[in-house]
C-alpha cells in the first residue's frame, strides 16, 4: 500500500493549522480539507471546489469522543451505529451545536460528522486533534476522486497539498444518515442500508426526504460522455460493437460483451473501480458509456443511484 511518510502527514497537520487545504485519502474517496473550525479555511473549500456555500460539509473526525465539539446532541439511535460501523463509510447529521462549524454547516442548524476508515486520514485526524471538514475532492459536480491522480487532475495547484494514500478501498461515498426526530437515509453509499437497519433492529429505514445533499442533485458524478445505463444485459449486443463505446458491469453480465471495458468481479470490485472507470472513459475520449446496472438491494442499490445519477442530463 502507499503510505506517506510521518513527516508529510505531520507537514500537512501543520499546513492545515495554518488555514491552508490539504487533499488526503479516506477509504470512499478523496476528501478536500479544512480545519472544520475555521470558517475562512472551509469557505476556501467552496471557491476552489466551485461549490455553491449553501451546500454543508461533512465533518471528519478521529473517533466519536469528538462528536460533542461539533454535536449538540448524541440520539441513542446515532450511538448505536457509530458504535457498529465506525470508523467507517458512514455519515451521521445531528443538531448542531451553535456558533460551531458555521461555514461548514452552510449555516444549518444541523452537522454532519464521519470517523473515516484510512490509516492516513485517521493519522492527520489525530495529529490536527480537531475535525477536519472535508467534500470529495473534485471540482462541483465532477466525477468524485478514488485517487491522488484524479485530485491533481482536478485541483492542482490550487491546493496546498495531496496526500497519497494509492486508490480508494470502497469507491463511492459514505451513507448519510440523519438522525434527528426520526432515522432516515439521505444518501445511500459505501454501507448498505439493510446493515444499518440490522443495527437498529430494524424491518427497514426510510430512504430520501428533503436534503441540502448536493450528491442528492440529479446530475451529479457525471463525466464529460453520455452515459447510458441497461437493467439488462439483453440490449448489449446492439451498441457494445459500435467505436468509442466503454462498457462497465459486472463479470456475469458481459458474458455477451466481446471487448468490455472493465468485468467487474463483484459489486465491491465494481464500486471500487466505478469512479475510475468514468474518468478512464473521458480520457480515453469515448463517445458513450455503456454500464450494465447489477441487479439486487445492498452495494448494488448504491452503485445504481450513482450510474443513474452519471447518466442524468
Ligand atoms: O465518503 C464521503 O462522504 C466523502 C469523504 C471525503 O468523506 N465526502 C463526501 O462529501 O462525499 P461531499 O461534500 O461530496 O458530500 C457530502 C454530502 C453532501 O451531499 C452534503 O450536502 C451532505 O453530505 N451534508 C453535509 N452536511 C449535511 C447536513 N447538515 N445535512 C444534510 N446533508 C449534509
Ligand atoms: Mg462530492
Amino acid at each position: 500500500m502507499i503510505a506517506p511518510q510521518p513527516e508529510e502527514i505531520e507537514s500537512a497537520a501543520e499546513m492545515l493549522r495554518a488555514g491552508g487545504l490539504v487533499a488526503f485519502p479516506t477509504e470512499t474517496v478523496y476528501g478536500l480539507g479544512a480545519i472544520a473550525t475555521d470558517d475562512i479555511a472551509v469557505q476556501r473549500i467552496f471557491s476552489v471546489k466551485r461549490r455553491p456555500n449553501e451546500h454543508p460539509v461533512i465533518v471528519h473526525l478521529a473517533d466519536a469522543e469528538q462528536v460533542g465539539e461539533f454535536a449538540a446532541t448524541w440520539p441513542a439511535e446515532a450511538a448505536l451505529l457509530a458504535a457498529a460501523f465506525w470508523p467507517g463509510p458512514l455519515t451521521l447529521v445531528l443538531p448542531r451545536r451553535s456558533g460551531v462549524a458555521t461555514a461548514a454547516s452552510a449555516g444549518y442548524p444541523t452537522i454532519a460528522v464521519r470517523v473515516p476508515a484510512h490509516p492516513v486520514a485517521l493519522e492527520l485526524l489525530r495529529r490536527v486533534g480537531t475535525g477536519i471538514a472535508a467534500p470529495s475532492a473534485n471540482r462541483f459536480s465532477n466525477v468524485s476522486p478514488t485517487t491522488a491522480a484524479h485530485v491533481w487532475d482536478d485541483l492542482g495547484f490550487d491546493v496546498e497539498m495531496i496526500l497519497d494514500g494509492g486508490p480508494c478501498d470502497s469507491g463511492i461515498e459514505s451513507t448519510i444518515v440523519e438522525c434527528g426526530s426520526e432515522i432516515r437515509v439521505l444518501r445511500l453509499g459505501g454501507l448498505p442500508a439493510e446493515a444499518l437497519a440490522e443495527c437498529l433492529g430494524r424491518d427497514h429505514i426510510e430512504i430520501g426526504g428533503f436534503t441540502p445533499a448536493p450528491g442528492t442533485h440529479r446530475r451529479h458524478y457525471a463525466p464529460r460522455a453520455r452515459v447510458m445505463v441497461l437493467d439488462h444485459p439483453h440490449g448489449l449486443g446492439a451498441v457494445a460493437n459500435e467505436p468509442d463505446v466503454h462498457v462497465i458491469g459486472l463479470n456475469r453480465d458481459l458474458e455477451a460483451c466481446p471487448n468490455p471495458a472493465f468485468a467487474a468481479e463483484s459489486l465491491e470490485a465494481f464500486a471500487r473501480n466505478l469512479y475510475s472507470q468514468l474518468r478512464l472513459a473521458d480520457d480515453r475520449g469515448a463517445r458513450l458509456i455503456v454500464a450494465v446496472a447489477p441487479s439486487g438491494d445492498g452495494l448494488a442499490a448504491s452503485i445504481r443511484d450513482r450510474l443513474s445519477r452519471a447518466s442524468a442530463r
